[in-house]
């Protein structure tokens, strides 16, 4: 294999990070109880573990009784999850949480942890090479069920975080037979290694009858990026863009190091890349509060507000409730998150026509917004600038607000303008109660040198607007 000098700038940033945890692991005393690289008597690497409430029983392949004792039952469906590369040698917190909320919310399930450390425990290009021997037994794993209990492996959902995305496209790809494994869900699928390789080398929609995947940590590090950017799966998300997470940033350091103790450095620097893996839990716990996600080209067309459409299955749920529909090409999702669980947010669109009288002079004004809706009211609103205000066209504006403010009754709106323009403008304020503009056409600051523009006739009553209004579009 060919390595680029970028590959090998990012094996250093990866090595730094193995050797840093190597470091607290060894400060703690903790070092993991270091797996062997003998081949078990079944002649796998892989342990697969079924997760119990009392605990992880493990399933031998060709000893069905195994199956047996562990209660296997093959009449329900299987998801078993596979991490990735792994820098202590010990299965990390997230796969636990993971497998409890599966069996949580879905007790009619066999989850199986497919375990794979002896050989995720080793240098990245090592553990990299180790991702098709892993995606091979857990084949062999899956054939074997289906001729000895007649599991059929559509009923099978691998869910894989990192290397274990790349683990589960090459199970599906080396599963003998023309039948494919119902589902497999890569989180954050790595980068380094696997981007811009052919989808055979990689995790792609090929490997299942369904693929999709949530990207979380594109950022670009020296050339690499620890998250693939490409979309490799039939629905691909990039929450906030996919590049980096809100709440990971370095400043946030004390709050890990408050929640997890000096573990806390480690847990910032996989912060970004874990939360696909938090994402997901988040779609098992909180019915209630399901991520919405919408096509779009880009994030600069997201970020202003022009997606959130989900006409003609044009947005999707993000996570295990995901609609599963097969497409002839990947399509890129976006949406917008909290720092935390649940992370949903409640995307909208503001549009507002603006008529600067002051030809060729662009304006960067600030824009905030107070809402008032039929449940709550969301206040100071920060209005995001995508772009400089030149004038007389109509601009688009994404807000997302972290409740549900259920229908709008009345908008306030603020803007400042820029110092140069502040005797011109000043600060001014518009309110504007929607049931008195019924008639106009215009409404809001005639005397400056600015309009609103109701750019659509909504039907209000005295009390209520219907059928959210043109300007402002409420997405899920
Ligand atoms: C397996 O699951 C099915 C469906 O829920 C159930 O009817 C059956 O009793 C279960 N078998 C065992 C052995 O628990
Ligand atoms: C697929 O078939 C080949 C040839 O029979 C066999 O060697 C292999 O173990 C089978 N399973 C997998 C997962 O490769
Ligand atoms: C703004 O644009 C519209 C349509 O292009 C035009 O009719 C109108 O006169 C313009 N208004 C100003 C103030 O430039
Ligand atoms: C306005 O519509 C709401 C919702 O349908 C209704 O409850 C309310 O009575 C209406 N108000 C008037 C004054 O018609």
């Amino acid at each position: 294999m060919h390595i680029s000098r970028n590959a090998l700038q990012s094996f250093q940033f990866l090595l730094i990070m193995t050797v840093v945890t190597n470091f607290i692991s060894e400060a703690l005393g903790s070092q993991s109880e270091h797996t062997t690289t003998k081949k078990d008597q079944q002649n796998l690497y892989t342990k697969f573990r079924l997760y119990t409430d009392e605990g992880n029983c493990q399933i031998f392949v060709n000893q069905l009784e195994t199956l047996d004792k562990c209660s296997f039952n093959a009449s329900l469906p299987l998801v078993m999850i596979v991490h990735g590369w792994s820098v202590d040698g010990i299965l990390e917190s997230w796969i636990w949480k993971m497998a409890a909320a599966l069996k949580s919310q879905h007790n009619q399930m066999n989850v199986i942890i497919a375990d794979w450390l002896t050989l995720a425990h080793q240098h990245y290009p090592i553990a990299v090479q180790n991702t098709r021997t892993t995606g091979q037994e857990i084949a062999q794993f899956l054939e074997w069920l289906e001729e000895t209990v007649q599991f059929s492996r559509s009923n099978a959902h691998l869910i894989g975080y990192s290397l274990g995305a790349h683990v589960s496209g090459f199970a599906g790809s080396f599963i003998n037979g023309t039948k494919k494994i119902g589902r497999i869900t890569g989180l954050d699928p790595a980068g380094p290694l696997f981007e811009g390789m052919s989808p055979t080398d990689r995790l792609s929609p090929d490997d299942a009858n369904f693929v999709d995947a949530i990207h979380t940590f594109t950022k670009q590090h020296m050339g690499l990026s620890v998250g693939i950017k490409q979309p490799v799966a039939h629905f691909d998300f990039y929450p906030n863009g996919g590049t980096f997470q809100p709440g990971c940033h370095i400043m946030h350091v004390y709050n890990h190091i408050a929640q997890y103790g000096i573990a806390g450095i480690t847990q910032t620097v996989k912060c970004a890349h874990e939360r696909s893996v938090h994402l997901f839990i988040d779609s098992l716990l909180h019915k209630d509060k399901q991520s919405t996600a919408y096509w779009c080209t880009d994030i600069n067309a997201f970020n202003k507000g022009l997606c959130l459409s989900c006409k003609k299955n044009r947005c999707n749920t993000l996570g295990y409730n995901i609609r599963q529909e097969r497409l002839p090409k990947s399509r890129r999702l976006f949406l917008k998150t909290r720092a935390h669980m649940p992370f949903k947010v409640y995307h909208y669109q503001f549009k507002i026509h603006i008529i600067n009288e002051i030809q060729g002079k662009p304006m960067a004004p600030a824009f905030t917004m107070s809402l008032a809706g039929t449940k709550k009211d969301a206040n100071n609103l920060h209005i995001p600038l995508v772009e400089s205000i030149t004038g007389n066209k109509t601009y688009s504006f994404l807000i997302t607000l972290d409740t549900d403010i259920g229908d709008l009754i009345m908008i306030k709106f603020k803007w400042e303008g820029a110092p140069v323009w502040a005797n011109i403008w000043d600060t001014f304020q518009t309110i504007i109660p929607w049931t008195k503009v019924k008639s106009s056409d215009y409404f809001g600051c005639s005397s400056f040198p600015c309009l609103f523009q109701k750019t659509e006739q909504k039907t209000c009553n005295d009390s209520h607007c219907f059928n959210p209004l043109r300007n402002f579009n409420r997405a899920v």
